[in-house]
């Protein structure tokens, strides 16, 4: 960008720090405001990473001067709804993971933002990573064939907390949109939307998956395999399969770090990707180059795609019976 670009924090939480600390390692960009549900805790946030100003609700961020794009880092439940109120007021939005509680949430927040021409972005923050630039090269050059197939999975252990926002219905909680939206993604990405969806699930005692497995069939007969779980831990890993070889995406596969290119019958090459930081900063990058060019959405992400994420998580959602309150609020 070639103005320094000042960035708007809703929801000072885990995954906003992260954020904020690597915007603190771009040159044109820094924090320049905060708001919480509590003043005292936007004033702590802000006065770690320098930003001017603090506000002790979601509203007042609307009115702040000289705001160039808000990140939203609430529990999925905020997503849809302080999206909206960014663009209506004008403001471009970088939301985090998953966009919205369901589909017609992710339609609603597309329509304000092709409405009022804003700039709005998923905060999927693997797609920006060179990793994936990179496995996208070797497989248009034919490096492992064609694709026959994807599989990752992610796993840890959640300690269990009924009111937080992991176990929670009230606040999206459950495996799938947590983080069985990065092994979705990784699937959409390389194989598109399939035809076919099968999913299980297992749920915890406050009702939400706590362990998902589904499967993606294509009309090509390519497949997706899909696992998440909040019970355990597990490698946390994705390949994918081609006719000639497999890529490697070492644990954890969703962060920067290693990857392998397995020809068959020929040597494996492993690529590592040096990042400072946590790795949030490539999407904050993206959003900056967009905003720069004045373009309305990303090219590397676009909205289509974060409808079709949706559309996905709904259907899997639908096999395995997961309905949510926020469910019922359309
Ligand atoms: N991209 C990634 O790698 C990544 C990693 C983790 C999480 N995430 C996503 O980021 C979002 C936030 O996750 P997190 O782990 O940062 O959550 P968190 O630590 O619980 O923080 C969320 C913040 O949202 C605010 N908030 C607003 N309404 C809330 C409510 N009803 N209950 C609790 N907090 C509420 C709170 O800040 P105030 O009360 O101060 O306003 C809270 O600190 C989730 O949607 C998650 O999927 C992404």
């Amino acid at each position: 960008m070639s103005k320094t670009c000042n960035w708007g924090i809703i929801g000072p939480g885990r995954i906003a720090h992260k954020f904020a600390q690597d915007l603190t390692g771009l040159k044109n960009a820094r924090l320049h405001a905060v708001a919480s549900r509590s003043l005292e805790r936007a004033q702590a946030f802000a006065g770690e990473y320098g930003a001017s100003h603090v506000f002790g609700s979601y509203e007042e961020i609307l009115e702040c001067p000289d705001l160039d794009i808000v990140y939203i880092a609430t529990p999925h439940t905020g997503h849809c709804a302080y999206t909206i109120k960014c663009l209506e007021a004008g403001i471009p939005v970088l939301c985090e993971k998953p966009f919205a509680m369901n589909l017609a949430e992710a339609e609603k927040m597309i329509e304000t933002a092709r409405r009022r021409r804003v700039f709005l972005m998923e905060a999927i923050w693997t797609r920006f990573m060179p990793k994936i630039r990179q496995a996208a090269d070797w497989i248009s050059e034919g490096a492992i064939g064609e694709v026959i197939s994807v599989k990752a999975d992610f796993g840890f252990p959640a300690p269990m907390n009924p009111e937080g926002r992991l176990f929670n219905p009230d606040l999206g909680g459950g495996a799938l949109l947590d983080i069985g939206i990065y092994p979705a993604f990784l699937n959409l990405l390389f194989l598109g939307y399939p035809s076919k969806i099968t999913a299980v699930a297992h749920f915890s005692d406050t009702g939400v998956d706590d362990e998902v497995a589904a499967t993606l069939e294509y009309p090509a007969g390519q497949m997706g395999h899909i696992h998440a779980t909040i019970r355990n831990r597990t490698k946390t890993e994705a390949f994918i399969h081609g006719t000639k070889g497999v890529i490697h995406f070492h644990p954890h596969w969703f962060r920067p770090g290693n990857l392998s290119l397995i020809p068959e019958g020929d040597r494996p090459q492993d690529v590592y990707f040096e990042t400072a930081g946590n790795g949030y900063q490539f999407e904050a990058e993206e959003c900056m180059h967009c905003l720069d060019a004045g373009k309305p959405e990303s090219d590397l992400l676009p909205l289509s795609f974060s409808l079709d994420l949706m559309r996905l998580l709904d259907a899997i959602r639908k096999e395995i019976g997961l309905v949510y309150p926020a469910d019922g609020k359309e």
